[in-house]
């Protein structure tokens, strides 16, 4: 009798689980119908590649894989699939709707049948499988609950950067950061190769740009504040990846629908390669790697004074000719079309005062450093477009104009994106906005702080296209994630997921499937996903925001929580709070004495997430904000 009960609890909870797992799934399909079927998988089961294509055969090779590292002996086999199977294949007459990414995926007691047109589309469709399959180490068998799935993307570029220059990331950290996102159907990756603080990529026939561009003095201590190098310093922080290190990553980007745009920085934030080739500059003085020193002066408003010259000589041939040998190489490296060239926060203050760019400004009637920017740029763009690539380069790269067919990063808001998709060329929208992971998502005495905030709800308000714009020169959009202050890939991953979650749906998902309060408890379950996979996320969305003002010379506090559910309960008595001190029902008036406010979420009774204590001084502090 106990025995049956603990059976029929057990049964009881896998259904619980199992009814609820295709709600789960991140990004949201375009359409899912639950049936009350359950698949049963288990050694007994293996994968049948229907269509003999060698690309569906590794993609299905690779889930078993997968599978197996979890705990399911799925093999992938051929022939006539048996009773009880997993099937791909690739639909014999295209489903246009479902384009070249999109699936369909049916799960019923016997068989789970994926079909696609292409072979990303199968990728797509095992990602959501995988979603259906509980994370991490399994028994060996697991229900995979009933449905119909029909999915397709609403963009086709759908984007995550990794600055690899402030902080440098192995091969092999590249490559496990790729296979996460390619986990929630991105389909981009954006490798930000070279900057100020280190030029990772080996090109052979300027062989200083890594013996001395990939190098700094070791620092601690936060970016930006930190002391120049000493005379005769040792350079020993760093890293590059050979021509072979690259051939990998983009090989094992593919095998997982991943094309990778590479990103040369230029003609800013070039301090990097002018360490190791400073006549490139105006004043050709030389300079050092950047280890994360003060370097300009920030007036707001995006205006700024560099202290250290960091831009290419606009009017230098060797500098075309150095491109010419940077892009080939590029070029010869990665198969995508694309090629960024950077061409953001490029400061003209040494041009303007050299000699040499007011004769080639002269000379070619430019009135002012943008156009000399652009003049540079349209070089640039001939020499992309001679490597049959198409470049594209962050939206200011439309000030003074842009050669046809080159396409326009937006990250200073939507606006550059709009202006550009007016003038017709391709857009890629990474507003600061929603979607600059490098950004604090949650308290500042919790967080690292850094000058601006993105929540994840902020992040899951993106919406890649704006009104009036024709879609067709919408590609998508992207999230970002500047690695100044990560200096680990256990910290990248905790910037940039759970809000990455937010871009990949807004970029996959019909715009009317977004749901905040659904989205959010879908995210709930993908931390458990993560904590089953030894992944780092950020669960900072479960903490109280505390605001606070001034109100006829009291200090009075408010307090919310983001996601829906949520108690707050607080304490100003330096005792520790939780579901059974104070909970919060309005504002609160801070006593006028050196009391703390600690704070705490509270859901089904529990606590969650982490408890802020801020004193009285910190919340005046924080009134006057
Ligand atoms: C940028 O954030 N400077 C593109």
């Amino acid at each position: 009798m106990y025995r049956k009960a603990c059976s029929f609890l057990l049964v009881l909870i896998l259904t619980t689980v199992s009814a609820h797992a295709q709600d789960n799934i991140i990004p949201a399909p375009v359409s899912v119908q639950k049936t009350s079927a359950k698949f049963v998988l288990d050694g007994s089961v293996d994968m049948y590649v229907v269509t003999p294509d060698p690309q569906v055969r590794q993609i299905a090779q690779q889930f078993s894989g997968v599978l197996k590292e979890r705990g399911y002996d799925v093999d992938v086999v051929s022939g006539q699939p048996a009773t009880r199977a997993i099937t791909l294949s690739l639909n014999a007459s295209r489903d246009a709707e479902l384009g070249d990414e999109g699936y369909t995926l049916t799960v019923d007691q016997n068989q789970v049948t994926l079909a696609a047109n292409r072979p990303a589309g199968l990728f797509n469709a095992l990602q959501t499988l995988r979603q259906l399959i509980p994370a991490g180490k399994g028994s060996g068998t697991a229900e995979i609950p009933g449905c119909t799935i029909r999915d397709y993307p609403r963009f086709k570029w759908r984007g995550l950067m990794l600055d690899v220059s402030r902080h440098f990331f192995t091969k092999e950290e590249v490559k496990q950061f790729i296979d996460v996102m390619a986990q929630y159907k991105f389909n981009t990756f954006h490798w930000h190769l070279t900057d100020d603080n280190g030029w990772r990529i080996e090109i052979k026939s300027l062989p200083k740009l890594t013996e001395v561009g990939a190098w700094r003095v070791e620092r601690h201590g936060p970016f930006n504040s930190r002391p120049d190098p000493k005379p005769g310093e040792p350079a020993t922080y760093g890293g590059f990846y050979t021509h072979e290190d690259i051939r990998e990553v983009v090989q094992y980007a593919a095998e997982r629908n991943i094309t990778i745009v590479p990103e040369v920085d230029v003609p800013g934030h070039s301090m990097a390669a002018l360490a190791a080739y400073p006549e490139l500059s105006t004043r050709k003085e030389p300079k050092f790697v950047n280890p994360g020193t003060a370097f300009a002066e920030w007036y707001g408003d995006g205006k700024f004074k560099m202290l250290v010259e960091n831009t290419l000589n606009p009017a230098d041939e060797k500098v075309y000719d150095f491109l010419e040998k940077v892009f080939s190489e590029v070029a010869s490296l990665f198969p995508g079309p694309f090629i960024h060239v950077g061409g953001d926060e490029a400061y003209h203050g040494f041009w303007e005062e050299d000699p040499s760019c007011q004769a080639l400004m002269k000379k070619h009637k430019l009135k002012d450093g943008h156009e000399l920017q652009s003049y540079f740029m349209k070089r640039v763009a001939k020499i992309i477009q001679k490597q049959g690539k198409k470049m594209i380069g962050w939206d200011e790269i439309l000030e003074g104009g842009l050669p046809k067919g080159t396409a326009v990063m937006s990250w200073r808001g939507m606006e550059g994106g709009i202006a550009a998709a007016k003038l017709g060329h391709e857009v890629v929208m990474s507003p600061t906005t929603y979607a600059y992971i490098d950004y604090t998502q949650g308290d500042h005495s919790l967080e690292i702080p850094i000058y601006a905030d993105l929540s994840l709800k902020k992040a899951y308000e993106f919406e890649p296209l704006p009104e009036g714009i024709d879609p067709k020169f919408i590609l998508g959009g992207q999230a970002n994630l500047w690695t100044e202050h990560i200096p680990t890939l256990r910290h990248a991953f905790y910037m940039t997921y759970p809000r990455a979650f937010a871009t990949a749906e807004s970029v996959w998902s019909p715009s009317s499937k977004k749901n905040w309060d659904n989205f959010v408890n879908r995210v709930l379950h993908h931390f458990d996903r993560f904590d089953a996979e030894s992944l780092n996320i950020s669960r900072a969305v479960y903490d109280p925001v505390v605001r606070a003002k001034m109100e006829d010379g009291k200090l009075v506090v408010t307090l919310s929580c983001e996601l829906p559910g949520t108690d707050i309960h607080y304490t100003l008595d330096r005792t520790f709070p939780d579901a059974f001190t104070p909970k919060y029902t309005g504002p609160i008036t801070i006593p006028d004495a050196p009391v703390t406010l600690k704070v705490v979420s509270v859901r089904d009774g529990k606590t969650v997430g982490r408890m802020i204590s801020l004193t009285r001084e910190e919340l005046v502090k924080r009134a006057g904000r």
